[in-house]
């Protein structure tokens, strides 16, 4: 038997109700801000994640689905949304329009990752960027916008951890006091440090390991070393979340995992399982490193499946089979057919497709939760008229035999309880 490839799933018609919830809300969310729906490609020119993700990072140096195609193009599978929308707002031309492009997305990333629970190597994100300004608000905006969205998808058990990690000027200044505190015990550190600590020491910082974060303890922090203008911004980031009433803790040790963030970075914890559900920050510079005009940005990412798996499960609707049309014999089917594509116009109804008994259609009807089911055969034909039956009450209402008819019944006489 063939298998799905490690990392990846299926997402069954049992599921699919909650990626349709979790999507919708979402999308209700964003249009409210003001975001539209942006689409990008799934692959890229390789180079856009080198440059754009930065080739430093664990995504580009060992986590990217990279190919040539066979015109020999360096391919690679989308890691992350980001890079491709600055790609898209650049060569669409798109600063020329009126600022800040606010657009959201729905899509599915690819990472080579270690596998476990919460992570794939197929997932799914749900993001918003906004591109074109450079004010504290958009920030908070922004995140006052990730905050609503757990909350409307009831994702309460969370925590919102914040930092700044500054521009290149008093980023360089922070990285080069890191470097002297590291360096001293460089070779008590995990070989994963040892070899961030030239070109990322910052990411050192992330490290899980319980002796790299022993020797972590007394590290210079980087709010010691912003400049005027980040401290200023991260101030008034403050400040504004302090006003909307969104709580958050500044944690020194979040300084996120892809090379194109500046000043605020965020991320979304869960207290239940620890995962990070959404993350994001500004990036500043990454329109330009990718040869567009100096336009400052802010963004944010959900993981889909880490929400999906933290939403009550109470809260998913689900949307049971309307009407099922039983045909009593073979002969009766394809004018329950024709009845049942009538009721269409209105309802969801299924019918026999399968030359099911009429005993093993009542059950189907049963076990795939039809609402209601209607019998047809040689009475119901002749007399043009037929029995509504409400499965779960067992109550029954006659009908003259038309759709129209059959949905003015359900709507007067089984009205509360539909
Ligand atoms: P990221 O932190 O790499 O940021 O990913 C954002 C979220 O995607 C994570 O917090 C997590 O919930 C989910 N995620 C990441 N990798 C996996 C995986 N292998 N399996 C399941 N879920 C995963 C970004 O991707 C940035 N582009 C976010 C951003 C947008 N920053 C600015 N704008």
């Amino acid at each position: 038997m063939i298998q799905k490839p490690k990392g990846t799933k299926d997402v069954l018609p049992d599921e699919i109700d909650l990626w349709n919830y979790t999507e919708a809300r979402a999308c209700d969310i964003f249009e409210n801000y003001g975001f539209k729906e942006i689409r990008i490609p799934t692959f890229e020119y390789t180079e856009l994640f080198e440059r754009g993700v930065g080739d430093t990072t664990d995504v580009v140096q060992k986590e990217m689905y990279t190919f040539d195609d066979k015109g020999g193009r360096s391919i690679t599978l989308r890691p992350e949304g980001t890079a491709g929308i600055v790609r898209s707002f650049i060569e669409n031309g798109i600063s020329s329009k009126p600022l800040p492009f606010k657009v959201y997305y729905a899509m599915p990333m690819f990472r080579y990752e270690n596998v476990q629970k919460g992570r794939y190597r197929e997932f799914n994100q749900i993001g918003a960027e906004i591109i074109g300004t450079a004010s504290y608000l958009a920030d908070v905006e922004l995140i006052s916008l990730a905050d609503k969205l757990l909350k409307k998808l009831n994702i309460n058990d969370i925590y919102l951890s914040l930092n700044s990690i500054g521009c290149p000027e008093c980023r360089a200044k922070y990285q080069k006091a890191l470097k002297e505190f590291i360096g001293k015990n460089i070779n008590k550190y995990c070989d994963t440090c040892k070899s961030r600590f030239e070109k990322n020491p910052m990411r050192i910082l992330d490290c899980k390991e319980k002796k790299c974060k022993e020797l972590n303890q007394g590290a210079p922090v980087i709010l010691d070393y912003l400049c005027d203008e980040c401290k200023e911004h991260f101030e008034n980031v403050k400040k504004g979340l302090d006003y909307l009433g969104i709580s958050y803790a500044v944690d020194s040790s979040i300084v996120r995992g892809l090379d194109y963030y500046t000043k605020t970075v965020f991320e979304f914890i869960s207290k239940t399982d620890g995962y990070t559900v959404l993350a994001g920050g500004r990036y500043d510079g990454l329109v330009k490193e990718l040869d567009g005009p100096d336009t400052p940005a802010v963004g944010f990412a959900a993981g889909e499946e880490r929400l999906n798996s933290l939403i009550p499960k109470e809260d998913i609707p689900s949307f049971p089979l309307d009407m099922y049309l039983v045909s009593m014999d073979e002969k009766f089917d394809i004018e329950t057919m024709k009845l049942a594509n009538d009721l269409r116009e209105y309802l969801a109804v299924q019918t026999n497709i399968s030359s099911r008994s009429f005993n093993a259609q009542m059950k189907y009807a049963n076990k795939i939760n039809a609402e209601f089911t209607i019998v047809i055969g040689e009475d119901e034909i002749k007399n043009k008229k037929c029995k509504i039956k409400q499965m779960e009450t067992g109550k029954e209402e006659l009908s003259k035999l038309d759709s129209e008819s059959i949905l003015n019944v359900i709507f007067e006489k089984f009205d509360d309880e539909f």
